[in-house]
């Protein structure tokens, strides 16, 4: 296995690159609504690196957050589809990619009427966590010993209790296309529980993800250009029901 730091670490310098310029080897072809595309900015649609489009199980007035959003073109696709009345919030870790799609959300939303969208960074395994409330706190207290790092991690947990990303049974439906694959082995299970913590109840997941028909040999895990490139972090079908089945779904 890749350290799992460091696969985080490859995967968010990875996609900090794509954000800046598009990077072909990230593309799958995917068949998104033209008409949902027409007021989205080129870079925000060239900059994108999904592998389907969740964004077309979504309904009017609903509540949507989409996991590893990028660019934000699921989000801005999706925002259409809700209308006025829903509201989609965009989870990524990266800030290039939060750059490009926070400066682009006004031009969209002047474009149909209304400003339903917005961005948060925040890893998607761990959902309640704000990570730039917690840059702001650590600003003010930084971290200069171990006892401060422990501070720190207190820190980090009052304010996943008190000031969450994504509160607990607050979303319509979760979607994601192409990210879950990027999270490291070991925070699977998590992501999976937080994608249900999140979810009210009766809410649903739309997840667009590469799968394997067998589970990933270790050499081809441990290949960062292929974990990063979305291609070796697959789970399996099976892989996924049985995700969901264990955090509840
Ligand atoms: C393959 S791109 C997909 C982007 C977007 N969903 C789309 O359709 O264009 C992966 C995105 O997920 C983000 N990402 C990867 N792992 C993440 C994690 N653990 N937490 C939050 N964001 C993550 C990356 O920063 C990148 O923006």
């Amino acid at each position: 296995m890749i350290e799992p730091q460091r696969t985080e670490t490859i995967v968010r310098r990875r996609y900090a690159a794509g954000a800046k310029e598009r990077t072909d080897k990230l593309c799958c072809p995917v068949d998104y609504d033209e008409n949902l595309l027409k007021v989205i900015p080129p870079e925000v649609i060239e900059r994108g690196y999904g592998c389907g489009d969740p964004s077309c199980y979504l309904r009017e007035g609903e509540v949507v957050v989409d996991l590893g959003s990028g660019t934000g073109k699921i989000c801005f696709i999706a925002a259409q589809i809700v209308g006025p009345n829903g509201k989609v919030i965009g989870v990524d870790m990266t800030d290039e990619m939060l750059e490009v799609a926070r400066r682009n959300a006004p031009i969209v939303a002047q474009r149909i009427g209304y400003a339903n969208v917005e961005f948060r960074k925040g890893r998607i395994q761990d959902l309640a966590l704000d990570l730039e409330k917690l840059d702001h706190e650590l600003k003010k207290k930084p971290i200069t010993d171990a006892a401060s790092f422990l501070r720190a991690d207190e820190l980090a947990e009052e304010l996943r209790v008190k000031h969450p990303l994504i509160a607990t049974d607050s979303i319509d439906v979760v979607v994601s296309s192409c990210v879950l694959n990027l999270v490291e082995p070991r925070s699977k299970p998590q992501l999976f529980d937080e994608i249900f913590r999140v979810l009210k109840k009766g809410g649903r997941a739309v997840i667009s993800d590469i799968v394997s028909d067998e589970v990933v040999p270790e050499e081809l895990q441990n290949d960062p250009e292929l974990w990063s490139g979305c291609i070796s972090g697959a789970l399996t079908e099976e892989g996924f029901l049985v995700a969901f089945e264990k955090a509840g779904f």
